[in-house]
């Protein structure tokens, strides 16, 4: 898509975080400003896209610069999916240094995803479940 732009230098509001997440939809603590402030004060990576001043998709992640990374969030408005956003948002994350290696758990709705951008599948991950869930 030709109108949007990426930029990596800015951390949005979590009020129009938490719109976009709600309407993607991606299922995070949207009623919960202060945690998803929270969220991406405490995050190292934060890939946004807008068109014009609106916040149609972003992606937040972790990284150590060096080794390992992990993407934890990722959306795209509805008005604008399947028009190669996602795609954008995580190739950018990609470029940081090819010798990190990126993890990612897909949502439900988004678990075939990753496959044809590149990404393979784990099936040795674990992980301790948080409380309370959302
Ligand atoms: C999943 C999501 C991030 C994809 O972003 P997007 O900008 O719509 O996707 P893209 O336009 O980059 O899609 C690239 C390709 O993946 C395909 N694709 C899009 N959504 C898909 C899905 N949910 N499952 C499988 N394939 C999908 C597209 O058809 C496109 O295929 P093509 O390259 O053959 O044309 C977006 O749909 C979204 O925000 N969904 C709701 C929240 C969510 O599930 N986030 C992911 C959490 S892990």
């Amino acid at each position: 898509m030709t109108d949007v732009t990426y930029r990596t230098d800015v951390r949005p509001d979590a009020a129009v975080i938490s719109a976009l997440y709600a309407a993607a939809p991606l299922i995070r603590p949207v009623h919960d400003l202060q945690r998803i402030g929270r969220m991406y004060a405490a995050s190292s990576v934060v890939v946004t896209a807008w068109r014009g001043d609106e916040l149609v998709g972003i992606l937040r992640g972790l990284t150590d610069g060096a080794f390992d990374g992990y993407v934890c969030d990722l959306a795209v408005h509805p008005a604008v999916q399947n028009l190669g956003i996602g795609r954008q948002l995580l190739a950018r994350v990609r470029e940081i240094s090819p010798q990190i290696q990126w993890i990612l758990r897909a949502s439900k709705i988004a678990a075939n995803y990753y496959e044809h951008l590149g990404w393979q599948k784990i099936e040795n991950g674990w992980f301790v479940p948080r409380e309370p869930w959302v």
